[in-house]
């Protein structure tokens, strides 16, 4: 959801983010059907929470830099719902008891409380798989080259795996229980969230056709994005709307997580947020004006309320 600050008269980002995200959701309701086989219920989990109302920022950004790039959403919607993917199989696993035991997601009740936990981690799991097939299944397309494919699946590994999202997802339970500082905490933002972000870009950039400083200047926007999008996820965990999120506030100090706001307190956080995003804006200045939607949209993590 848009927060009705945002000025409405440079960019229409509302309307265009709801355009976008229902190009998206077509195109997940096409790789992942209403299941019909003895295995039913696991893609019925998965499908639960893939279609419970996020906001698909990681699919749109990789469909953006993309166009920035030259080239289209269609080269890219394979890669950009897969990531979605990946990113709904994090949530779901996010929300466990053994991770932060969170009992609502996406403005319903969290996965394992209406499927029970072993078929939200298999959900989870089969949400990850399909997204590699998914990413596989590019090849149809006569403009993305194999070679393109191959690099793009090393960017989603690296990226979502323990060099990247798990990284990051260890870091912060083990945290829990133990003081660190802001680099650590910064490490871990980058890790559990930033990665997977940054990699939306890149995909984009890559497979839409970008040149090598193309790709580096939507990745370091990416870089940006991803430690705002975390802070000001932490900001509102503490100073959010249960109703607007979607999740409920207060669980990162229930669980003593290593926040921004904990460890800088809110002032700060939001001064470190702020930067972020203008480093993000400064990545893409090359781009004039087909930067615009990115622009926008990096500017609406300072507002979000959702
Ligand atoms: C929530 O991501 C998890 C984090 C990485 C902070 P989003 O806020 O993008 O969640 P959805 O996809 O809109 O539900
Ligand atoms: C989640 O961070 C990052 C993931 C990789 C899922 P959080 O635990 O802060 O995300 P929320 O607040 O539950 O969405
Ligand atoms: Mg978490
Ligand atoms: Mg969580
Ligand atoms: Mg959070």
């Amino acid at each position: 959801m848009i927060d009705d600050e945002i000025d409405m008269k440079e960019f229409d980002l509302k309307a265009f983010l709801a355009a976008r995200k229902e190009h998206i959701d077509q195109a997940l309701e096409e790789y992942l059907p209403a299941p019909v086989g003895l295995e039913k219920s696991v893609i019925e989990a998965a499908r639960y929470s893939l279609f419970a109302g996020g906001k698909r920022l990681r699919p749109i950004l990789c469909i953006q830099a993309a166009e920035v790039v030259g080239g289209t959403a269609d080269m890219v919607m394979p890669v950009a719902c897969a990531m979605e993917m990946i990113h709904t199989y994090s949530l779901i696993h996010d929300d466990l008891p053994a991770m932060d035991n969170d009992d609502f997601r996406r403005g319903q009740p969290t996965n394992h409380k209406v499927f029970g936990e072993a078929i939200a981690i298999l959900a989870g799991d089969a949400l990850l798989t399909e997204a590699f097939g998914l990413i596989a299944a590019t090849q149809k397309d006569e403009r993305v080259p194999p070679q393109k494919i191959l690099q793009a699946i090393g960017i989603v590994t690296k990226a979502s795996g323990y060099r990247g999202m798990i990284g990051g997802q260890v870091i912060d339970l083990e945290c829990e229980t133990r003081e660190v500082d802001l680099a650590t905490v910064e490490y871990m933002h980058i890790h559990k969230t930033g990665a997977i972000l940054s990699a939306c870009l890149e995909l984009g950039a890559l497979l839409g056709g970008g040149s090598t400083a193309e790709v580096a200047a939507l990745v370091k926007y990416g870089q940006h994005f991803g430690l705002a999008f975390q802070i000001t996820d932490d900001l509102l965990d503490v100073e959010g709307d249960a109703a607007l999120m979607g999740k409920q506030p207060g669980s990162d100090l229930a669980k003593n997580k290593k926040t921004y706001p904990a460890l800088l307190g809110l002032a700060k956080s939001r001064e470190s947020a702020k930067a972020h995003v203008e480093a993000a804006l400064t990545a893409v200045s090359a781009f004039e004006e087909g930067a615009e939607p990115l622009r926008a949209i990096a500017r609406y993590l300072l507002v979000r309320k959702a």
